[in-house]
């Protein structure tokens, strides 16, 4: 389960997360390490898009976060990756800034939580593409990891 920020204007006027540019750039990060844009689940911290697309406020975030607190409940994704610092911080509930949360495990309620950059800033910052590289590495791994501990499961 990969969370972003808020829709922007594209994803407003289709009622789809991450249709836009970003969401382009999301779609090729998931085809390099062999996920189908069908096989994950995209979300957003907030539902509605914030004018002129300002940061999300705080009580915007504390308003929509039990729908989204119910979708992770409703999914039970195996991983949750948050795109960029807007998603990290109100999820780890942490003023953290990104570059230190990103690139290691966190845990959310359970869940193994990796936090990378937002596409929409890897198109700003090539720069951080590396970086971003090495983190969706690291989730295709314990993704697989932990696949293979359900087959493994299931044969016992
Ligand atoms: N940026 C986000 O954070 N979410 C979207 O759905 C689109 C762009």
């Amino acid at each position: 389960m990969f969370i972003g920020e808020a829709p922007g204007r594209e994803e407003d006027l289709q009622g789809e997360p991450f249709v836009g540019r970003a969401g382009k750039l999301l779609d090729k990060i998931l085809a390099a390490i062999g996920f189908k844009r069908e096989e994950v689940y995209i979300a957003n911290i907030l539902k509605c898009r914030p004018p002129d697309n300002r940061d999300p406020q705080p009580d915007e975030m504390k308003t929509c976060m039990p729908h989204l607190l119910e979708q992770i409940y409703q999914i039970k994704p195996k991983v949750i990756c948050a795109l960029g610092r807007v998603s990290a911080q109100a999820l780890l509930e942490t003023s953290t800034p990104l570059g230190k949360l990103r690139g290691k495990w966190h845990d959310f309620n359970g869940t193994p939580f990796l936090v990378t950059y937002h596409p929409a800033a890897l198109l700003r910052f090539p720069g951080y593409k590396k970086d971003c590289w090495d983190d969706v590495i690291l989730l295709r791994s314990k993704y697989d990891e932990l696949i293979m501990d359900n087959n493994d499961g299931d044969k016992k």
